[in-house]
């Protein structure tokens, strides 16, 4: 049986999309089955993400609606045999529902350790098809004010659905920023919103530039999805420190460098 995490924020363009993506691949690259599934009908980019799009010939409406079989549908996800996605597609459909949604999760559920759910922005319809069909969440919020309200919005309704875990990621963490008490420590974002922080990553070139392509292996992000992996599957405690290559001498350089650009 699979564990089944939805990918949530409230606000848009916090990096829900590239976590999952990169969230997948870091597990599929353990050894563990997954599947990332794009509920963002309309606006999907996860198989953009991916740099799959031209694998894609079938989506979920395609499933629903009964014009091709769930394993037509899951598109090897370009990470070695362990990562699928299954692709929203462009348009919505009326039978589009949580319920038919489910009985593909359903379906699948035998052939997966993971089931990643890409949930769209906001709380309306779509948020709730993407909760109501997983038995965790993961809440994704950036470090700025507006991001962290919509988190806090968005934790008080995923008390409604009964949620076994609800997990918070802050992204786009900078240590430059932190160490200057210019940005809210990632404990203080934890205690404020008062949910368990199970990563931080940093807020890295590498990933805008990676759309598509991999991390690099010597990139602070790559680190901290390892992280964040091992801690969901092991349940470990550990946290990326974005601080840590701005202390000491040469961090006090790098942090003048960062505040003169
Ligand atoms: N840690 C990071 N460092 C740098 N850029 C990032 C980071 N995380 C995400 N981004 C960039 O932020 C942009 C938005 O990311 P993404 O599409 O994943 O957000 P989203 O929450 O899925 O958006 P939406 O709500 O529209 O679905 C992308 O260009 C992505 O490359
Ligand atoms: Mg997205």
């Amino acid at each position: 049986m699979s564990r089944k995490i939805v990918i949530t924020s409230g606000k848009g363009g916090v990096g829900k999309s590239t976590l999952t993506a990169n969230l997948g691949k870091t597990l599929a690259g353990m050894g563990l089955r997954v599947a990332l599934i794009d509920v963002d009908f309309g606006l999907n980019n996860l198989d953009v993400i991916l740099g799959v799009e031209n694998k894609i010939t079938y989506d979920i409406v395609d499933v629903i609606e009964g014009r091709c079989r769930i394993k037509q549908a899951l598109v090897d996800g370009s990470a070695g045999e362990n990562l699928f996605i299954l692709s929203s597609g462009n348009n919505i459909s009326p039978n589009v529902t949580g319920q038919n949604l489910k009985l593909i999760i359903d379906s699948i559920d035998y052939l997966f350790d993971y089931i990643i759910i890409d949930c769209p922005a906001g709380v309306d319809l779509g948020f709730h098809r993407a909760v109501s069909i997983a038995d965790e969440a993961i809440v994704v919020a950036t470090p700025g004010l507006p991001s962290l309200r919509d988190a806090d919005k968005v934790l008080s309704i995923l008390k409604s659905y009964k949620m076994q875990k609800i997990y918070l990621v802050i992204n786009r963490a900078r240590g430059d920023l932190i160490i200057n008490k210019k940005m809210m420590t990632p404990r203080d974002i934890e205690a404020l919103l008062n949910v368990g922080l199970i990563g931080v990553l940093p807020e890295e070139d590498v990933v805008f530039l990676s759309c598509g392509g991999r991390l690099p292996n010597n990139s602070a992000s790559k680190k901290a999805y390892k992280i964040l992996a091992n801690n969901i599957h092991k349940n470990a405690k550990k946290i990326y420190d974005t601080t840590n290559k701005y202390t000491g001498f040469l961090g006090s350089i790098r942090r003048s460098i960062k505040r003169s650009i």
